[in-house]
């Protein structure tokens, strides 16, 4: 689990575009600049010589778009996710790893805090997440390969689409239901916590623990996620109560409504489940990561009751087969995990 390395900076006005990410795209959507000394130069206009394009991104070499151009660069983007992730020519890593950069390009300004969310916002989040959706119920080897190149930076669009892969691959796993219903999981993983916008920097970022009025304001973001996102689409999407849900806990410690598991949606459980796992093995501002065998001893003991047993028992699984297929963690240590709290 790499993080990927930091794109160069891009000058004010313009923002960097990752060349991995341009090669499905049929057409230019908007003009491309390169650095030619400290200035950014136009490389290629909207619309112009694609091949000139892909013969400098197949190199490895950057781009940048103006700002202003971001929206139909995205568009554009979400729209060739589907080639990629159905792109044989590459292997499942590679796909993997350009899926979740044009995931990330797609969604970072959709999670800013600057950036108001709209339904154009959603509709794209939705066209993205339902790409890799659909092949990750269809390609088993994709599902291996977008786990293992996941990403652990800490950043509000990182935490989602790792929610969203996670709860894809446990519904999957667990044969939660048709596709449809994974699809809302996955929804509903990439903006369980898109109410994050709402609460200020300060508290987010806090690198100490939050006292009693911080903590009120952190626990707003459910509600206020939930809000936004039934605003923005003028209804009550079908996976709305997720957001609103994800961390309610079993034993009625959870919040906001401090419900027990038969009050909490099944499917809200397991958006519970994944957030937890990837919250507990990402650095935090307050504490560092935590190993996934430590995170996974943590939520079976430490947080004995807050979770579906049968579901978590599902995860450490499937986590258990990853690792065991990629030799991080040994047969005794999943056995160990599982017999921790008997
Ligand atoms: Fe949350
Ligand atoms: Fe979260």
């Amino acid at each position: 689990m790499q993080a990927q390395p930091l794109l160069t900076p891009a000058p004010p006005g313009f923002e960097p575009v990752p060349a991995r990410i341009l090669t499905e795209i049929d057409t230019l959507p908007c003009d491309l600049y390169i650095f030619r000394g400290p200035r950014p130069i136009l490389y290629a206009s909207c619309g112009g010589d694609l091949e000139r394009v892909l013969d400098r991104a197949r190199r490895g070499m950057s781009f940048m778009v103006r700002e202003i151009d971001s929206e139909l660069l995205r568009g554009a983007l979400a729209a060739a996710l589907p080639k990629v992730m159905a792109n044989n020519a590459m292997t499942a890593v590679e796909r993997s790893k350009t899926a979740y950069s044009i995931s990330a390009k797609v969604l970072t300004p959709i999670f800013t805090r600057e950036s108001a969310l709209d339904r154009e916002g959603i509709v794209l989040t939705h066209k993205a997440i339902d790409a890799i959706t659909t092949h990750l119920l269809e390609d088993e080897e994709m599902v291996w390969a977008m786990v293992a190149t996941m990403q652990k930076h800490p950043s509000v669009h990182t935490h989602a689409i790792n929610t969203a892969v996670y709860g894809i691959v446990l519904a999957r796993f667990a044969r939660f239901g048709p596709p449809d219903v994974i699809r809302d999981v996955a929804r509903a993983g990439l903006l369980h916590d898109i109410g994050k916008n709402r609460v200020s920097k300060a508290i987010l970022d806090k690198p100490s623990h939050l006292d009693s009025g911080e903590w009120m304001e952190m626990r707003l973001h459910v509600k206020a996620g939930h809000d936004m996102v039934v605003r923005a689409l003028g209804y009550q999407p079908s996976y709305a109560h997720m957001i609103a849900e994800h961390h309610e806990r079993c034993d009625g410690s959870g919040y906001p409504a401090g419900r027990i598991a038969t009050g909490i949606a099944l499917d809200s459980q397991l958006v519970g489940i994944v957030d937890a796992f990837d919250a507990l093995t990402t650095r935090r501002p307050y504490r560092a990561p935590v190993s996934a065998f430590d995170a996974l001893h943590i939520m079976r003991v430490g947080m004995r009751g807050q979770f579906s047993d049968e579901l978590l028992r599902e995860f450490i699984k499937l986590l258990g087969g990853f690792n065991a297929m990629t030799a991080k963690m040994e047969g005794a240590d999943l056995a160990r995990v599982m017999g921790a709290a008997g």
